[in-house]
């Protein structure tokens, strides 16, 4: 009698199961979003605010009556800063969840880790903010709605070398991350094409607390400013240490230094620094400001920051593609992704082009009086 109890309930779990996994795509009374965001750890204000701008998106098509007539569900999953979890997490959402579309990473070493996993069961991913080439190189599945480093290693090495008056520049590079690699590489193919020098090269690791030594040798070439393509904790930490070393050169860094940390970190010793993103809340379109009335709201008087624009874009853009491609099917959405154009975003006007990016303008941003001021936007 127990035993055909237990195979009674044996079966009513899987057929629930077998149920529910078939009709979590297509047949569910919901959409379902998969979000993977650094949330915790590292770089946690990165996850925090992408995921507030990710979820005020969803929430308000939810309020004017979703997608297909449909509801989306937002799954979000905590990558934690860390290597190995974001290929965890997608799996999860791809795989167990039946998520039909993944939002996400921020750092680009993290989205690489989780791009092969969408192309391959043909999921369309779209990374709000990761701004290394290779991420949309992995496949055409892969998408992201920002700039790509190319442009903005040039918009500083152009600020450098123009705003500045910078000949001498020494680049200072987090080596365990594919962002900080990739932009440093850029800057200095422009910058020397601008006539500049590249007077000291010097490496760190993500997460290092002692960069005294790094910062001995660069004051020792004497250069005009320094470039440090890195996270905004490494960077405040950097900032810091150089005003001790009594290095007192501009520092310039790219999108990597977008969080209230830096300033809370760096306070005085961030001061005066420049910095490349993609969006500021001061400039912008009327969407732009009824976005940031609305994000004010919703996150208790929280400004956005460029993460939190850049995501809540990518929620958009994904909800239109479904909209066009009136299926959920990964391939077809796909499609849609591909031919999303002029599409009217806070961050810009989104077109997606053949290599899947989004070319948009860049903004520099000065550290004054613990806050980011706006100082030029320039187009790409
Ligand atoms: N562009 C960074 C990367 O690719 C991530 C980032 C975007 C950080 C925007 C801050 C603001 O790793």
């Amino acid at each position: 009698m127990k035993r055909l109890f237990l195979r009674f309930l044996i079966l009513v779990v899987t057929t629930g199961l077998l149920f529910t996994s078939s009709c979590s795509k297509e047949g569910g009374d919901t959409i379902k979003v998969g979000e993977f965001a650094s949330l915790t750890g590292k770089e946690a204000t990165f996850g925090q605010s992408s995921h507030e701008g990710t979820l005020l998106a969803i929430e308000e098509i939810n309020a004017a009556g979703g997608v297909l007539g449909k509801k989306l569900q937002l799954l979000t999953e905590d990558t934690q800063s860390k290597s190995g979890e974001s290929a965890t997490v997608v799996n999860k959402l791809v795989s167990r969840d039946g998520a039909v579309a993944i939002l996400g990473e921020v750092a680009s070493t993290r989205s690489l880790e989780a791009a092969p996993i969408c192309q391959q069961s043909k999921i369309p991913m779209i990374s709000p903010s990761s701004t290394n080439p290779k991420v949309t190189e992995t496949g055409d599945f892969i998408f992201r709605v920002c700039f790509i480093d190319p442009f903005q290693g040039t918009v500083m090495a152009n600020f450098a070398s123009k705003s500045l008056k910078a000949g001498k520049v020494a680049v200072f590079t987090d080596v365990k991350s594919d962002y900080s690699k990739g932009l440093a590489k850029f800057f200095k193919e422009q910058f020397v094409k601008n006539g500049g020098q590249i007077v000291a090269e010097l490496d760190f690791n993500g997460g290092d607390k002692d960069f005294k030594a790094q910062l001995t040798a660069i004051k020792a070439a004497n250069p005009d400013a320094v470039f440090v393509p890195g996270y905004y904790t490494d960077a405040a930490l950097i900032a810091i240490q150089a005003r001790q070393l009594g290095l007192n050169v501009p520092l310039l860094g790219g999108d990597g230094w977008e969080s209230e940390k830096l300033t809370e970190i760096g306070k005085d010793a961030v001061e005066g620094h420049y910095f490349s993103t993609h969006y500021h809340p001061d400039v912008g379109s009327d969407l732009s400001k009824r976005f940031v009335d609305n994000y004010r709201k919703r996150w208790s008087g929280k400004n956005p920051d460029a993460l939190a624009a850049c995501a809540y874009d990518s929620a958009l853009v994904l909800a239109d593609a479904i909209k066009r491609a009136a299926t959920t099917d990964g391939t077809r959405v796909r499609d849609a992704l591909a031919t999303t154009k002029d599409f009217k975003a806070v961050t810009g006007n989104i077109t997606i082009n053949a290599q899947r990016d989004a070319s948009k303008a860049a903004v520099i941003l000065q550290v004054k009086g613990g806050k980011f001021k706006y100082l030029e936007t320039v187009e790409p």
